[in-house]
């Protein structure tokens, strides 16, 4: 297995993460035996980096890994380093209220996962989204308090602007921000990027198959349960669809040219965009993550690069990758 390391002061990941999210939530219903599989496989093909957040069906992504981790073999489950995010309230029927990053709330969230997780400690702890209402120093203060008696590891950014990535990383060392980033979610590159590595901080990638869009499995008349995100997703409705998935037939050809599938060019771009980079890659199955972990073999020259831009150019996407009220707490615009 390929390695990166997160920032200039995280761990050493495998190059290439499992997000579990999909395993719970967000995505419609999926199959727990062949999700506690795919952790399985994940772990035995080297995979050490299993990201989720403690509100992914509140608790329930938690406690399905924790049970992975337990039937896995002792020193596959010693290897693995979780990821943890926490802040977002929800309400019983699913529905989502708000942030928490309270210095007391952030203790509060972290000794429940501990519990769910079944670990003495968090390897990479993250608010999901900065609450607008708690400076950001505190909030990482408090995960610093948390890193000084043994709880967690490292701590990470999700979802934050440079100007809050400084605030952070005054505060505390910073491994890693959580951001979408993929072929058709590019903002990033023009401040956060830079001010990333300005700082020694690394990114772990979310969405770098923009939740299955540029997978090259999704197709136009797939029918989606009114729980899955992506039923709501701009990205997803009408003639948006219709058009990002032109860019996917576009990058088809480019990754039968070469030989490999739609969804290895894609996280392949990602892996190339930089060594401060570690995709997470969404897989729910062992047959995805088979072909997700295709990548790390795929290496791309100039020429394909190029070939790659010119199918997806940079801001060809149509559609936010957020309904409107989400958008608002991101650290990008777009
Ligand atoms: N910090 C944040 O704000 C944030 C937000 C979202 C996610 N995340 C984290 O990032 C992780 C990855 O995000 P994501 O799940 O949206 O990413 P993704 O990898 O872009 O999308 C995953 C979905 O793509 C589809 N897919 C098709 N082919 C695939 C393949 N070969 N490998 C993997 N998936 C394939 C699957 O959908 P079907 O199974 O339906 O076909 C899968 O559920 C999450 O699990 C979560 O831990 C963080």
């Amino acid at each position: 297995m390929h390695t990166r390391t997160l920032g200039s002061t995280g761990p050493r990941v495998s190059a290439l993460g499992l997000g579990c999210m999909g395993m719970s939530a967000l995505y419609g219903d999926a199959d727990r035996a062949e999700s506690i599989a795919t952790i399985h496989a994940a772990l035995e093909a080297g995979v050490t980096l299993l990201d989720t957040g403690d509100f992914y069906a509140m608790g329930h992504n938690e406690m399905l890994i924790g049970e992975a981790l337990r039937s896995a073999p002792a020193d596959r489950r010693e290897q693995a380093l979780l990821s943890v995010k926490f802040g977002a309230l929800r309400d019983p029927d699913g529905g989502w209220s708000g942030y928490d990053g309270r210095p007391a709330a952030v203790k509060n969230f972290a000794a429940y996962s501990l519990q769910r997780l079944g670990v003495d400690h968090i390897d990479v702890y993250r608010i999901a989204r900065a609450d607008p209402d708690v400076p950001i120093e505190e909030t990482v203060g408090a995960i610093a308090e948390l890193v000084e008696k043994g709880y967690v590891r490292h701590i990470g950014l999700s979802e934050v602007g440079a100007e809050t990535i400084r605030r952070a990383a005054a505060t505390a060392p910073i491994a890693d921000l959580q951001i979408e980033y993929s072929l058709i979610s590019r903002a990033i590159e023009d401040e956060i990027l830079p001010t990333t590595r300005e700082l020694g901080i690394g990114i772990t990638a979310y969405g770098v198959l923009s939740r299955g869009l540029i997978s090259g499995h999704f197709t136009g008349d797939r029918q989606l349960a009114p729980n899955d995100f992506r039923a709501h997703s701009p990205r997803f409705q009408g003639d948006n669809l219709r058009h990002n998935l032109t860019l996917v037939e576009a990058l088809r050809k480019v990754a039968e040219a070469k030989g490999v599938s739609v969804a290895q060019i894609a996280i392949a771009w990602v892996l190339a965009r930089g060594e401060d980079i570690v995709p997470l890659v969404g897989a729910r199955t062992r047959e995805r993550l088979a072909e997700s972990l295709g990548a790390l073999d795929v290496t791309l020259e100039q020429d394909d690069l190029a070939a790659i831009e010119q199918a997806v150019p940079a801001g060809a996407a149509a559609g936010d990758r957020y309904p409107a009220p989400q958008m608002a707490h991101l650290g990008t615009k777009e």
